[in-house]
């Protein structure tokens, strides 16, 4: 079974992942940190050219040898792990945040991405979060979920996110334009832009609490299981 939750950024989709992925003991595959430990490579190997664009010969070659992977041996959680390094907060840098979007817009990184992302499903039950899931890497889904929230209500989630990473200078109105600009690029883009997925239920995360989110997916998913 593969259950394939898209929608826009902090907006619990990680959140719900995990716990379906506890729950009926799936793989949980969180694709934005694919795409994160991507843009942290590209900015730690100055992989970039005079004007702060990104130099794709460059990133070209460097996809040839890149090792992205998850760690799931601390305490059940899947750390993600750039080169062997374990860089989960790194990920979730500001620095980051600023770059991942511009470098997830570039085909020659989705196109290695999605194809990681789909070999993870051979011979096992997964739930994967991203922008393109229900649409392009798995668009055969079991079941599909999009995912929204109120603008205030994410940017205070990733905040909270943030702050718990150190990254104390950070304000909330930085926070809240980032994401906004991300949704706007992500839905922009040529190349498997965020769209709602042909057969995607849609949740709206600033009307339910997280638990009720759970419960309800649950059971979705329990239905199509007996079926
Ligand atoms: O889910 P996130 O905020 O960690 O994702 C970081 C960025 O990665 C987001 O701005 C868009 C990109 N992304 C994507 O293009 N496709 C995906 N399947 C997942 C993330």
């Amino acid at each position: 079974m593969v259950i394939a939750i898209d929608g826009f950024s902090s907006t619990g989709k990680s959140s719900l992942a995990k716990r379906l992925a506890n729950e009926f003991h799936f793989l949980y595959v969180d694709t934005g940190a694919m795409y994160r430990m991507v843009a942290l490579k590209v900015l730690k190997s100055n992989w970039l050219s005079v004007d702060g664009e990104v130099n794709e010969e460059l990133l070209k070659q460097g996809l040839r040898s890149i090792s992205i992977d998850f760690n799931s041996s601390c305490k059940g959680e899947n750390r993600a792990m750039l080169d062997g390094e374990m860089v989960e907060n790194d990920i979730r840098s500001m620095d980051v945040n600023s770059v991942v979007s511009r470098i997830s817009s570039l085909s020659i990184v989705r196109k290695q991405l999605v194809k990681q992302q789909q070999n993870m499903s051979l011979g096992r039950d997964l739930v994967m979060d991203g922008r393109d899931i229900g649409t392009v890497v798995f668009p055969n889904a079991d079941l599909k979920i999009f995912m929204k929230a109120n603008d205030d209500i994410r940017a205070e989630r990733r905040l909270k996110e943030l702050r718990s990473n150190g990254n104390l200078e950070v304000s909330f109105d930085q926070v809240k334009n980032n994401l906004i600009q991300r949704d706007r690029d992500d839905q922009a883009r040529e190349d498997s832009p965020l769209i709602q997925a042909e057969g995607a239920r849609v949740i709206d995360n600033s009307r339910q609490s997280e638990d009720d989110v759970f419960q309800l997916v649950s059971s979705w998913v329990r239905k199509i299981n007996n079926n």
